[in-house]
């Protein structure tokens, strides 16, 4: 029976114990579709208002640090960071001050840690960044004082000597919604942006020293959605227009599009089972497929430079439970399938979409109610996809991954290879199993593997199993990657590792809400 017609029949008509079972053909060299991935391939954006809870102002905040130290140790390259967002157009300047000053929006129970109205940069990241220029303001003089305080703040012999780089300049967030924010009024046009961006970044071109040999780069777009044509907002229009063919605009690295899989503010069980289901997830990235084809066209680079969930800062019950870091791991996996050479998680001081919790919070991230006690430094779910993205990816600085071809709704499957060789494979299972649901329910999938091609290595023999458990989709804590927990006190890994070695004949079992990894031995 084909497996595809046995995962159709209800499963009632099984019985709780009989696994179900799929059939999967795994290439034992990449095929052409495989694409690079880079070790920070996961990389993070922040909110710019609060950016030094993150980095520590005085001392070092440990607990990030850490959480990056954990990443770069799997991957060989801690992830790339983006300062921006909402509150990077509301940034000026004042030398006066030593680090941030800042006026918050009271909390409501939909927004419980709103984005600062106004701030005051002086102090500059002790980390390698991509940094986001006012535009909203378009107040050349700002900008340009801006600039000269970012190049002080690079060339300083302790920033240089960690190897901190500035690798990207972002004028203006997402001008797409400019007319939407205040920042210009209605019919606000691509044309008009790119003339206000040209003169912003010919004048900052100068003080940061950017040229077609700096590491420094601008980075275009930074829109909050694509036309996907060559009027109104998109890559497209950028190069019909012709801002790479202007001085500063023949300085673009990278194209950076911001995306979001929609806006909700409260949210269920059956919202998180659609932001996980892989049909959601392949149509909410896809539809970039033809601004990726035209910026790779352009010789340029594609980031999802800003990305999460659902907006609102996240779904209470959804964006911040283990089903969202399945969600996590299939989104960035499939984002470099179809060309994304990195995926900037937002993250803001309390927002419910964050991987990583850095302060103590005093009042609830779900409605803003006040907690007896602050909720110390934390990782959510999320950060487990991060993860064992980064253990899949590995060390190698040339590893590909390709997706598998699965003839499942919820389950997903991509191949990672070194070189020629098949290393690695993860498969995903992300039906919803809630914790409201009876533990003999839980679906399981035997899958059966078979090599396709040939291998200088030789074929496959046995394959160790390693397993992101999740108690339940909708449950926020108390998941282990092989058995390890990152939910300590410290963001360090804790606990005894555990693996299984199976031999290829055998197959492994996938329970829903569920992932694993495989390396396979010879
Ligand atoms: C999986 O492999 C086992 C052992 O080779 C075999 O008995 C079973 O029929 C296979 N299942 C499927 C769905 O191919
Ligand atoms: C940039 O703008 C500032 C402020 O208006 C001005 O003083 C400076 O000369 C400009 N630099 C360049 C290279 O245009
Ligand atoms: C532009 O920025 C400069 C420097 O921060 C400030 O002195 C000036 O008032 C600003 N101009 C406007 C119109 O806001
Ligand atoms: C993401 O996909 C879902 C399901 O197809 C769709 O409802 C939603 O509108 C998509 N999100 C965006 C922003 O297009
Ligand atoms: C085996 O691999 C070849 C080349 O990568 C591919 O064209 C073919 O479709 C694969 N066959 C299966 C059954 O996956």
């Amino acid at each position: 029976m084909l497996p595809g017609i046995l995962q159709a029949l209800p499963f009632a008509l099984f019985g709780a114990s009989l696994a179900l079972a799929l059939d999967v053909t795994v290439p034992l060299s990449p095929p052409a579709t495989a694409n690079r991935i880079a070790g920070d391939h996961v990389s993070f954006s922040l909110e710019q208002d609060r950016w030094l809870d993150w980095s520590g102002t005085t001392s070092r905040n440990d607990f990030f640090f850490n959480t990056l130290d954990n990443l770069r140790q799997l991957s060989g390259v801690p992830p790339q960071i983006r300062i921006g967002a909402n509150s990077q157009d509301r940034t000026n300047f004042n030398p006066g001050i030593d680090f941030v000053q800042t006026t918050f929006p009271a909390p409501s129970k939909n927004v419980p840690y709103p984005e600062a109205s106004s701030i005051v940069t002086e102090n500059f990241p002790d980390t390698r960044v991509i940094w986001g220029l006012n535009l909203g303001q378009n107040n050349l003089t700002a900008g340009y004082l801006v600039s000269q305080s970012i190049t002080k703040a690079f060339e300083l012999p302790e920033v240089r000597q960690n190897g901190i780089v500035l690798d990207g300049m972002i004028i203006g967030n997402e001008p797409d919604l400019f007319p939407v924010n205040g920042h210009r009024p209605s019919g606000y046009s691509v044309s008009q942006y790119i003339s206000e961006w040209k003169a912003i970044a010919s004048n900052v071109t100068t003080t940061l020293k950017i040229t077609s040999s700096s590491n420094t780069k601008f980075w275009g777009a930074a829109f909050a959605a694509s036309s996907h044509s060559n009027n109104g907002f998109s890559p497209q229009a950028l190069f019909y227009q012709g801002l790479l063919t202007s001085p500063p605009g023949s300085l673009i690295s990278t194209i950076s599009q911001h995306a979001y899989s929609g806006s909700f503010c409260e949210g269920n069980g059956a919202l998180l089972q659609d932001l996980m289901t892989k049909a959601y997830i392949r149509g909410n990235l896809s539809r970039f497929a033809p601004d990726i084809a035209a910026t790779r066209a352009q010789n340029l680079d594609y980031v999802m430079g800003e990305t999460n969930s659902f907006a609102c800062h996240g779904t209470p019950g959804v964006s911040n439970v283990g089903g969202a870091a399945l969600w996590t791991l299939d989104y960035l996996l499939y984002g470099a399938q179809v060309g994304i050479s990195r995926i900037f998680f937002h993250q803001g001081i309390g927002f419910k979409y964050n991987l990583i919790q850095p302060v103590a919070l005093t009042r609830s991230p779900l409605d803003a109610t006040p907690l007896s006690s602050p909720l110390p430094p934390h990782v959510q779910p999320q950060y487990y996809a991060a993860i064992l993205a980064a253990e899949a990816i590995g060390p190698s600085g040339s590893t590909r991954v390709s997706e598998l071809s699965v003839g499942d709704a919820r389950i997903s499957g991509y191949a990672f290879y070194e070189g020629n060789a098949l290393v690695r494979a993860v498969f995903i299972n992300s039906l919803a199993f809630y914790a409201g649901d009876k533990p003999e329910t839980r679906r399981s999938t035997r899958i059966n593997l078979s090599f396709n091609g040939s291998q200088a290595g030789g074929s496959v023999k046995s394959f160790t199993v390693k397993r992101l458990d999740i108690p339940h989709a909708d449950g926020e804590t108390g998941l282990k990657w092989g058995g390890i927990t990152y939910e300590t006190s410290n963001g360090r890994p804790q606990g005894q590792s555990q693996t299984t070695k199976v031999d290829v004949s055998i197959g492994f079992d996938l329970r829903a809400t569920e992932a694993v990894l495989l390396s396979f031995n010879r």
